[in-house]
């Protein structure tokens, strides 16, 4: 039986245009409407029966927490309509990472949820988009794609949310993964959870004279947690040290990442218990970020906190 899938878009380089007034050399994401994407791969209606809607028309770097919850409003809607087999997310690529792992922890597992984009703009002389958009249909309209959790395909490689970075700003190859995406596995831990708005958690990098007047900003602007994107193994500036212990005073939940890749691991080179400090595990920052944001939602206690999310 064919299947149906329904595509969101929410605009990106994928659905761009070459701004004329700069001669050729910049281009603004978002402007091209869905209908237009999908009448560039007429060769989609072979591989199943397409719905779409456009929900949002942004460059990815524009997006916010407030458009996560568009994005998983909608594909929760579409998710629940027994005759969609599975849904395709049109998304900037600058961000793609972040609304994939957002999704994954966030969407009912099941059906599949397959994120693409492009790094060429829809009227560049050879763009990258109609492929993409035809391969991550095909995904999703496969069997495959129905026991991994949210995948992303680019330049005709799939990739699981958990391990996807955008590791190059150009090129087509732009996506890497330090795990094939057939390792994933469903998630979905806060599907049930009603968010109207998500906690502001802030990301704050370490680095040589990173100051700690920051941290103050971060609580006195409301912050209820605080990742901190830390050098090596997760390792704290000393002169932090007083801004830390205040924000974890005011209640703002402490969590340790590294900006290299690997573990940051409890109480290694940190005295996290004395402190009461949270650590990432081998979650990069800004995945450990919505993690953290997602669970300070469903109010889970500091003792979930402190063992559950380094394992996410
Ligand atoms: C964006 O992220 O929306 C712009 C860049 C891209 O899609 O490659």
């Amino acid at each position: 039986m064919r299947s149906r899938i329904h595509i969101l878009a929410t605009g990106g380089t994928i659905a761009g245009e070459t701004d004329p007034a700069s001669g050729g050399t910049r281009y603004t994401a978002g402007v091209r409407s869905v209908d237009a994407l999908l009448a560039a791969v007429p060769a989609l209606s072979d591989v199943a029966d397409i719905s779409a809607e456009q929900i949002l028309a942004l460059d990815s770097k524009d997006i916010t927490p407030a458009d996560w919850l568009v994005i998983r409003a909608a594909a929760i809607h579409s998710l629940a309509d027994p005759a969609i087999d599975g849904i395709v997310i049109l998304h900037g690529t600058d961000t793609m990472e972040e609304t994939a792992w957002f999704l994954h922890l966030s969407l009912p597992a099941g059906k599949a949820v397959v994120l693409t984009g492009a790094m060429r703009p829809a009227d560049h002389a050879q763009p990258d988009g109609p492929a993409n958009l035809l391969a991550a249909v095909r995904l999703a309209a496969g069997n495959a794609a129905q026991d991994t959790g949210v995948l992303v395909v680019m330049n005709e490689t799939a990739h699981a949310a958990r391990w996807l970075v955008k590791a190059r700003s150009s090129g087509l190859d732009a996506f890497e993964s330090c795990r094939p995406w057939r390792d994933a596995r469903p998630d979905g831990r806060f599907s049930d959870l009603t968010i109207s708005a998500l906690p502001r958690v802030n990301l704050l990098p370490g680095y040589a004279g990173a100051p700690a007047e920051l941290i103050d900003a971060c609580v006195a602007a409301g912050a209820r947690g605080l990742v901190l994107a830390l050098t090596g193994h997760g390792s704290i500036p000393a002169a932090w040290l007083p801004a830390l212990r205040r924000a974890k005073q005011a209640g703002v939940a402490i969590l340790r990442a590294s900006r290299c890749a690997g573990p940051v691991v409890r109480n290694t080179n940190a005295d996290d218990d004395a402190e009461g400090w949270l650590s990432a595990g081998d979650l990069p920052p800004a995945k450990a970020r919505i993690a953290l944001m997602l669970a300070l939602a469903a109010g889970w206690p500091d003792d979930a906190l402190r063992t559950r999310l380094p394992g996410l």
